[in-house]
């Protein structure tokens, strides 16, 4: 069941299986990351898409946390 949230006042709907940063993607809104870029190669958590949540009292990775 799909659920809705805000980033930036912009309504972002999410599946089940997304995450902050799917979603986001999904709804044309960029969240920088590179663990998902094709240029670089895989090292871990670059901790480049974190984001801030409401509520939440320390940073979550985008690519990771769900809505
Ligand atoms: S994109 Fe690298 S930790 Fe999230």
């Amino acid at each position: 069941m799909p659920i809705t949230y805000t980033i930036d006042g912009i309504t972002v709907t999410a599946e089940a299986d997304d995450t902050i940063l799917t979603s986001a993607t999904k709804a044309g809104i960029e969240i920088p990351s590179l663990c998902f870029d094709a240029r670089t190669a895989i090292y871990g958590a670059c901790g480049v898409c974190l984001v801030e949540v409401e509520g939440v009292p320390k940073l979550l990775r985008a690519c990771s946390a769900r809505p």
